[in-house]
């Protein structure tokens, strides 16, 4: 008999709520990460009395009251309600795209002058079929809100040209006729009081963690330990890439402690314009309406990305999701091995939704187990 029931590879969100699961059930499980901290991407860590969002800003939002009271019995939540910033050279907007960030663009009060002005700009461009992001965003949004608002962000969210991005990176850029500066529509929002990393120790609770393992340092002795593997990890390397690699982009993070007890007045403040080079500060301490005497803010730069480097965000394309299909179908065909989260599934995925995933799969999985 082996020591554990599953073997769960990552302490991420997706991992930590499935063994939270798992152990309810009376299973044994056994969680590791090859980082020295549990949480994966959603880890926060206190500087100067701060959370800091170590791997970017994390803003809980959902539209299933399920989910949320799911997270809730783990922490409880603040009222923080993301209304971001825009940059554009000494222009300042607010985002979402809504009627505050028309009155800023064009003096414009109603929205019928506001709707009147794209209209008229849209219909300027005289695009039926855009053949690329840069035409498909001219359509949605007209010249001006494109130019200062969506054209630089992106060409550095991707490191090319919006000519050369294919068109259906962006499905849809909504435009809000209402002075509402709330950037998610979802009436469940917040931040859970204390960091992430709170909710995930108590996800953690009574399940063994071993952090700073590598699974394929050890494949053999720790694939042994367990009847069954649940693997958070970058699906292409559980199959050493045998169809190929898939790709992502990456980010790096530059964070720094300042003297000074409020530095931008916001938690994310976004630079839309080419010439900086990151593209967006969050003053972490906004997030939780802190009033320490220092403040940390972090630097967003988005990166190429290569083996070794931190994949954030799956690009998926036809060529990537032919790929990843291959992996999926030979992932189906395993009896012992599940595959979840953003790397397991190569998709970006919120909060809600990995929990939701994680949800689905302990039911089937534990449901399944018990007949
Ligand atoms: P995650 O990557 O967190 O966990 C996987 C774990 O597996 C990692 O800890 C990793 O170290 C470990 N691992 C991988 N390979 C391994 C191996 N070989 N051996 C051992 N361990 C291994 N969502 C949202 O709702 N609101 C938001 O505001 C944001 N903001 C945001 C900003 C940025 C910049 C990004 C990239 C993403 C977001 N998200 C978000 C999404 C959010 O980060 C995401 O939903 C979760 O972190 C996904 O959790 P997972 O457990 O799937 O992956």
């Amino acid at each position: 008999m082996k020591k554990y029931d599953y073997l769960i590879v990552g302490a991420g969100l997706f991992g930590a709520v499935f063994a939270h699961e798992a152990t309810k059930k009376g299973k044994t499980c056994l969680v590791i990460d090859k980082r020295d901290h549990i949480g994966g991407n959603i880890y926060t860590e206190e500087v100067e009395g701060i959370q800091v969002h170590k791997y970017g800003a994390h803003i809980f939002h959902t539209s299933k009251k399920e989910i949320w009271d799911y997270v809730n019995q783990f922490t409880e939540f603040n009222h923080f309600v993301n209304s971001p910033i825009a940059v554009y050279k000494d222009e300042l907007y607010n985002l979402p795209f809504n009627m505050n960030t028309f009155h800023q663009l064009w003096g414009v009060r109603t929205p019928a002058e506001a709707k009147a002005k794209i209209q008229e700009q849209i219909s300027r461009m005289h695009i039926t079929h855009p053949k690329n992001l840069e035409e498909q965003a001219l359509a949605l949004v007209g010249q001006d809100v494109y130019e200062k608002l969506v054209e630089g962000y992106t060409r550095k969210q991707w490191g090319r040209e919006c000519k050369d991005l294919p068109s259906f990176i962006i499905k849809r850029l909504p435009l809000r006729y209402t002075y509402d500066n709330n950037y998610f529509k979802d009436p469940y929002q917040g931040i859970p009081k204390g960091g992430y990393t709170r909710i995930i120790k108590k996800l953690l609770e009574g399940v063994q963690v071993c952090l700073k393992t590598d699974f394929f340092a050890n494949r053999e002795e720790l694939t042994a330990q367990a009847d069954k593997i649940l693997f958070t990890g970058m699906i292409d390397e559980f199959y050493d890439y045998c169809y190929g690699e898939l790709e992502y982009r990456s980010l790096r993070f530059e964070t720094e402690v300042l003297d000074m007890g409020n530095y931008q007045g916001n938690a994310v403040v976004n630079y839309t314009d080419y010439e900086v080079p990151y593209t967006r500060i969050i003053e972490h301490k906004h997030f939780e309406f802190g009033t320490q005497p220092k403040t940390v803010i972090t630097r967003e730069y988005p990166a190429a990305w290569e083996k070794g480097k931190e994949p954030y965000y799956p690009i998926n394309d036809p060529k990537n999701d032919e790929l990843f299909d291959k992996y999926e179908r030979r992932a189906l065909e395993e009896k012992n091995v599940l595959f979840g989260g953003r790397l397991g599934m190569y998709r970006y995925m919120d909060m809600d939704k990995v929990i939701e995933e994680a949800l689905n799969m302990a039911e089937t999985e534990l449901t399944y187990e018990e007949v």
